[in-house]
């Protein structure tokens, strides 16, 4: 019997016989299945795209129900100096030197104890970006029951209205879809990218907060997930939570895979317009088409293929935006070979803009819903 053909018999027979629970998956808008850890790895490697929902069994209930408030955003971008002020200080090598980090751990599996390990260092270097800000910032760590790696909260508390939330969210955690618990998973692109695009954007926006006091009159918050390779876990466990809570997130701007260019000629980032809010994501395109230095292309993922789904699934208008166009994106994600040598730094630079753009925009705005 070959080696590998060994291994996956044991890896299907230890979850059959010693650890039978199951989980909730739902793999489309009508259908719902129950399967063991082993069986969900399976589909997954098929390609069949799902959400885990076992401790969330009201969402899919709620499927058609929940739906998402339409706020006004601004048509007008008058804040281009102070954009323009913060983006000066990004700094590619900084950002390098954190994914080169970020990516030393030898997986970030959310139930691996590097994945554990990899979330301790990611909490420690953001209280390090943030801590001139002394106690106008927080930092909050979601412990999850089921796993151990923790998400984790940045939050930025607003002077005048700070129940209205601003979320910029990426996913910490990386897998290796071949054996997950066994072989490395480098995650340089998905989603170290996205990471260290959300750490570059909060230390120059902390820096620049310290230094003018022009606090937002809005919540600002970072969130970090963990377990989106489990089937977006952590973020629904946060947002889930926000629901319940009744908290109002009036934008969340979700960034997975920052850092591939394929084609330097054409470079672009993608806009996806599935499964996001159309109203947000027009926005969204409005700071690109102003303080990007390269264009967007409007894309579809064809499923719920990243965190933004959580916070929509909960009733919060979202968007994602991603390195390209889905079809020129990243083919080397899931694999040994997703690392930091392939990657470009410039155009991680231009998607911290975005984030710059959005919350100089959206900080100070005066919300209120389309009627
Ligand atoms: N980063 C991917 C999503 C993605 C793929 C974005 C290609 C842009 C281009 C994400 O980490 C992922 O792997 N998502 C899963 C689905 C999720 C619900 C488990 C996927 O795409 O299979
Ligand atoms: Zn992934």
């Amino acid at each position: 019997m070959r080696l590998d053909t060994l291994f996956s018999l044991v890896s299907w027979l230890v979850p059959h016989f010693w650890n039978q629970e199951l989980r909730t998956i739902q793999v489309s808008q009508t259908e719902v299945l129950k399967v063991t850890d082993h069986e969900k790895l399976l589909l997954k490697r098929q390609g069949v795209n799902f959400l885990d929902i076992t401790s969330f069994p009201a969402l899919f209930k709620s499927e058609e129900g929940l739906e998402v408030p339409e706020y006004l955003y601004p048509t007008e971008l008058v804040n281009g100096h102070k954009v323009t002020e913060i983006v000066q200080k990004c700094d590619t090598n900084a950002m390098y030197d954190d994914l080169a980090f970020f990516t030393s751990f030898y997986t970030r599996y959310y139930k691996s104890l590097s994945g554990f390990e990899s979330a301790t260092w990611l909490s420690e270097k953001l209280r390090n970006v943030t801590i001139l800000l002394g106690d106008r910032v927080a930092q909050f760590h979601v412990d999850h029951h089921d796993w151990k790696q923790f998400s984790i909260i940045v939050q930025i508390k607003g002077t005048e209205t700070p129940e209205n939330v601003i979320v910029f969210g990426s996913h910490q955690d990386s897998m290796n879809l071949l054996f997950p618990s066994t072989l490395p998973a480098p995650g340089a692109d998905d989603n170290g990218s996205g990471t260290v695009t959300n750490i570059e954007a909060l230390r120059i926006y902390a820096q620049y907060l310290n230094e003018t006091q022009d606090w937002p009159r809005n919540t600002v918050e970072f969130h970090f997930y963990s377990a989106e390779e489990g089937g977006l876990l952590g973020s629904l466990d946060i947002f889930t939570h926000y629901a319940q809570e009744n908290r109002t997130v009036v934008a969340m701007l979700q960034q997975d895979m920052t850092g591939y260019v394929q084609n330097s000629k054409r470079e672009h980032v993608g806009v996806i317009t599935d499964f996001t809010s159309s109203i947000l994501t027009d926005f969204i395109k409005r700071v690109i088409d102003k303080y990007l230095d390269i264009p967007f292309i409007e894309t579809k993922c064809g499923y719920a293929c990243s965190d933004h789904s959580s916070a929509s699934k909960n009733g919060y208008p979202a968007a994602l935006v991603i390195e390209s166009e889905f079809s020129k994106t990243n083919k080397y994600i899931h694999t040994t070979m997703d690392t930091l040598d392939r990657l470009n730094f410039e155009h991680m630079a231009e998607h911290v803009k975005l984030i710059i753009g959005t919350t100089v925009e959206l900080g100070n705005w005066r919300f209120q819903k389309k009627r």
